[in-house]
């Protein structure tokens, strides 16, 4: 079983082709929760990198999930550029379980964040091929059952990086916001949300084109889904507009993918 998270799909879709490479099924953190894995001799988890580490809701969600212990594990982690302390806390996490990881390395795709620092997610789509050579090496080791760490160490500057002050700082520059000037009240974000985080609030004085409005609470884990999903361009990052061309999602995945998460 290979249990994912994904805000853009990027991690689904690398998930997706581990799994039929492989011959395994895919499955959300989220519906991991509710699942007997006790029977799988192979699990893998599939995750990106956000803000120099594992994302809240997968450092939430996996000590809620009952692991097997002795089966191939391995960790599969997407980024930018770097995954940092990203397979560091998800192995920590799960030593707590007496789970062993096994596999684990890194590829890189498409940063979903670019726009939050002014650059152009859909202007890495290049990641896709560079790195096409090292997805095949992973699903090879995958299916040989291989064991090596890459990518696993402790990183010193990551954890540097990653202290509260900072990484305040890198939330507030990821943090969606809704700009109610531009929200008709559609309800996508709030759908597409994996933390079910945006509820929509009736309007006292309905206009012309909006009935109700996006409300986002605290429990945002920065996957930035609502931001690029929203069909009016009205989810703001750090109060700045992101207009169509540079909202991105993987290229295999679509909107009804991320609603069956
Ligand atoms: C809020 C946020 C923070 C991110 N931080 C990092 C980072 O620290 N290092 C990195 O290499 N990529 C970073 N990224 C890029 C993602 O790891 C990358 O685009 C990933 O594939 C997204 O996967 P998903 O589509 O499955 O959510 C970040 C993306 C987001 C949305
Ligand atoms: S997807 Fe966009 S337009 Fe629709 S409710 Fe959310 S913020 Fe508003
Ligand atoms: S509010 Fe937006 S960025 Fe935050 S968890 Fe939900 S979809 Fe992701």
């Amino acid at each position: 079983m290979i249990l994912y998270f994904s805000g853009t799909g990027n991690s689904l879709a690398i998930a997706r082709k581990i799994a039929e490479a492989i011959g395994e099924q895919v499955l959300s953190l989220y519906d991991a929760v509710k699942t007997d894995l006790s029977n799988e001799q192979r699990i893998g988890l599939v995750f990106p990198t956000y803000n120099l580490d594992a994302p809240i809701a997968v450092t939430q969600l996996i000590p809620r999930i009952r692991f097997p212990k002795n089966a191939y594990t391995f960790v599969i982690i997407t980024c930018g550029a770097q995954t940092n302390n990203a397979v560091w806390t998800v192995r920590r996490l799960l030593k707590q379980q007496e789970v062993t990881v096994n596999y684990c390395h890194k590829i890189r795709v498409p940063d979903s964040s670019a726009m939050a620092f002014g650059r152009n997610p859909n202007d890495q789509a290049w990641k896709f091929d560079k790195f096409a050579p090292r997805l095949q090496t992973i699903i090879a080791d995958l299916k040989a059952q291989k064991k090596g760490l890459h990518f696993a160490g402790f990183d010193p500057l990551g954890w540097l990086m990653s202290r509260p002050a900072l990484q305040r700082k890198l939330a507030q520059m990821t943090t969606p916001s809704v700009n109610p000037d531009k929200c008709i009240g559609c309800g996508i974000c709030s759908k597409v949300c994996p933390q079910k985080n945006i509820v929509l609030s009736e309007l006292d004085e309905p206009t012309a084109k909006a009935n109700a409005i996006a409300n986002i609470g605290p429990h945002c884990t920065w996957c930035l889904s609502c931001v690029h999903f929203c069909p009016q361009q009205a989810m703001e990052v750090n109060g700045k507009s992101v207009s169509k061309p540079y909202q991105y999602h993987h290229p295999d995945i679509k909107l009804k993918d991320m609603l069956k998460r």
